[in-house]
């Protein structure tokens, strides 16, 4: 069978390595792809959706299969099924569960799923007004689409009120800032919990513990992601079962029954633990629709079915027959960023601020065969020379039997690649 792949970073690349790895699959195409994703697959210079659909009829597709977020939201689902193309992810206005973190918020208090108290605006004097009436802290989100940076998280009133300045009047999101979600922060731990589903039946993933500010010891602004790992030492059987019970099954029912949404392909819940009276609560931060990077590079490597079975389960509506194998094994994912770094007009403070791109990667070949490299942002020059294109670069992903094993075999690994500016956390694994 042939599979397509949508996107052009490292879980995508993580993917894409998931269905070579398939017996049933002859092809693997990648519309765009990078660098590192050429050597695996073919890449396929579409970027528009319709020229995606364009290319998957021509090419006769099997299977297609979207990571990330902005196509899911731009209706690519909608537009292949309108061709007759098998293709997985949610529909367009399944995704608004993602693109509307506004209108998310309130659909799930219509649906009694524990959340955070929050309230929406669209006037910054009414939002900078509330945030000076509350007693606790907050985080202030864009309502669209910000590549996993619009949400800010503030220690004190002056913190919010910036956030507010920030995100809706100098709109460093754009239009995702036209309304902000204003809620309560929580202090606990975050897991990231992720879900096959047909829309009917719904299976648990393996969860992961995700790194999303930039500095050690969660310091600095919020990224996409600069690490992460797999199995996540809270998530017990009996947790996956509150889980499971009082957000993921009311959530794919309810907004089924509701609101007539069928919602089909993987949901990624981004949850909040907070303990009470001794027992784990899960509360909703943010809801995804789409595998998480860099979740995706510790979380697929552990799955030991075959993709494409899951795949065509979701398809065919019969997804309760599957039951996924996990390799229990730990996998940790350290993330290379461009870092720091001095430029021809002055210092770029590096991802994910402004970073210089186009920089030279050295020690690609000398990472030890039993780790995986997956690359987020990289370029393969024709002379074979790889060189930086995005903030995140490269991923590195160990296998050990304990996560200190694991931590270990990674942070030895990441010593070995170079470029001007590499920056990691060095505390991933660590809490
Ligand atoms: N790692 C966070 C995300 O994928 O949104």
């Amino acid at each position: 069978m042939k599979v397509l792949v949508i996107g052009s970073g490292g879980r995508d690349h993580a993917i894409a390595w998931k269905f070579r790895k398939s017996p049933r699959v002859r092809q693997v195409f990648v519309a765009h792809g990078n660098g590192g994703i050429s050597r695996i697959a073919t890449c396929v210079n579409a970027k528009t959706i319709e020229e995606m659909v364009d290319f998957a009829e021509k090419e006769k597709i099997d299977l297609t299969f979207v990571g990330p977020e902005k196509p899911l939201s731009a209706g690519i689902v909608d537009l292949f099924e309108s061709r007759g193309l098998p293709i997985i992810g949610p529909n367009r206005r399944a995704s608004r569960l993602e693109s509307s973190k506004c209108d998310t918020k309130i659909m799930l208090r219509e649906l009694g799923i524990p959340i955070p108290e929050f309230a929406v605006f669209s006037d910054p004097e009414e939002a900078r007004s509330h945030v000076r009436r509350l007693d606790y802290p907050v985080v202030v989100k864009a309502d669209g689409l910000a590549a996993g940076k619009g949400s800010l998280v503030c220690s004190t009133t002056e913190d919010a009120e910036r956030a507010i300045q920030e995100i809706m009047v100098d709109r460093v999101f754009g239009d995702a800032g036209s309304r902000v979600d204003i809620e309560k922060r929580l202090f606990g731990r975050e897991l990231s919990f992720f879900c096959f589903t047909d829309g009917y039946s719904l299976v648990p993933m393996v969860a992961a513990q995700d790194y999303k500010r930039a500095r050690d010891n969660d310091e600095g602004k919020n990224t996409g992601g600069m690490g992460a790992y797999s199995p996540h030492p809270w998530l017990t059987k009996s947790l996956v079962e509150v889980i499971m019970s009082r957000v993921a099954e009311p959530l794919i029912h309810g907004v089924r029954e509701k609101y007539g949404i069928l919602y089909q392909g993987i949901l990624y819940l981004g949850l909040m633990l907070t303990e009470e009276a001794g027992e784990l609560n899960p509360q909703v931060l943010e809801i995804n629709i789409r595998l998480g990077d860099p979740e995706a590079q510790v979380i697929l490597p552990r799955l030991e079915t075959d993709l494409v079975d899951i795949c065509e389960a979701i398809l065919l509506g019969n997804l309760n027959d599957v039951t996924p194998v996990w390799d229990p094994a730990y996998r940790l994912c350290l993330i290379a960023v461009s870092g720091p770094t001095k430029g021809k007009k002055g210092w770029y403070k590096g991802y994910p601020d402004r970073y210089k791109i186009g920089v030279p990667i050295q020690g690609l070949e000398s990472i030890d065969q039993d780790c995986l490299l997956f690359h987020s942002g990289t370029e393969l020059c024709p002379d074979g020379q790889f060189i930086t294109t995005g903030g995140r670069v490269l991923c590195i992903v160990s296998r050990g039997d304990t996560l200190v094993e694991a931590r270990e075999i990674a942070f030895r690994e990441m010593e070995k690649l170079s470029f001007d500016g590499l920056y990691y956390r060095k505390d991933i694994g660590m809490a």
